[in-house]
């Protein structure tokens, strides 16, 4: 637990289909928070840069098969490999803004036919998100975004599937934005519900385990 002399930085993902502007309010968002002077890094999973990411960086681009439960728990294990970081660089008070977390990970697999509350295991004592933002887009919407870049996942039918499967995991740090919203004006929404996350973590709200 933390006191008012060090607050710690609040852990805030960002979800959503593929090509719903995740990475770039991101990254809009990091500038921002670096303008307001408050301690904040970039992160994103899969981490392809450790071993087992560059395993799943492999399989998303159609260069290996696994099985859908392997794969699953690669997703995982790549989150679990930087928890000890995560929870260090929180609680020495940076705020981390993550481009998908378990939440994808759970959609995505769950979307593919695998139980939900399976899918749900291996994340269960993760860091639990102080603030997850939706970023909602309809699937056809985002397919007509620029074109998917070729990857597994990104073809129109089964992103209508993640889609139903996120709706199955909306709980209290949920928060949806429109991002068929103009650009702006979701970075403008998405700055007002992290300031107000940030200072609820700053006053002391403690920081918890996903899915117990
Ligand atoms: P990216 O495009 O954000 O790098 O994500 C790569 C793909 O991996 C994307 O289609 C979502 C999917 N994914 C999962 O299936 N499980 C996970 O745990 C994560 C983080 C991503």
């Amino acid at each position: 637990n933390c006191t008012s002399d060090n607050p710690r930085g609040a852990l805030v993902v960002l979800e959503g289909l593929d090509r719903s502007g995740k990475t770039s309010q991101a990254s809009g968002l990091l500038s921002y928070l670096e303008g307001q002077g408050i301690l904040a890094e970039l992160w994103r999973f899969p981490d392809r840069n450790t071993c087992v990411g560059q395993m799943i960086s492999s399989y998303l681009s159609n260069k290996s098969e696994l099985d859908d439960r392997t794969i699953h728990l690669l997703f995982s294990a790549n989150r679990w490999e930087k928890r000890t970081l995560m929870e260090s660089k929180l609680r020495s008070g940076t705020t981390l803004i993550v481009d998908r977390y378990s939440y994808s990970g759970v959609a995505f697999s769950s979307a593919k036919g695998l139980d939900i509350e399976w899918c749900k295991g291996p994340e269960k004592g993760l860091l639990a998100p102080d603030l997850v933002a939706y970023l909602d887009v309809p699937p056809e919407k985002a397919a007509e975004r620029g074109g998917y870049g070729g990857e597994r996942y990104e073809q129109l039918e089964f992103q209508k599937e993640v889609a139903q499967h996120y709706e199955m995991l909306h709980d209290l740090t949920w928060k949806t934005v429109d991002a068929c919203l103009p650009m702006e004006e979701v970075a403008k929404q998405l700055r007002e519900i992290v300031m107000d996350c940030i200072a609820n973590c700053q006053k002391g709200k403690p920081l918890t385990e996903l899915w117990q």
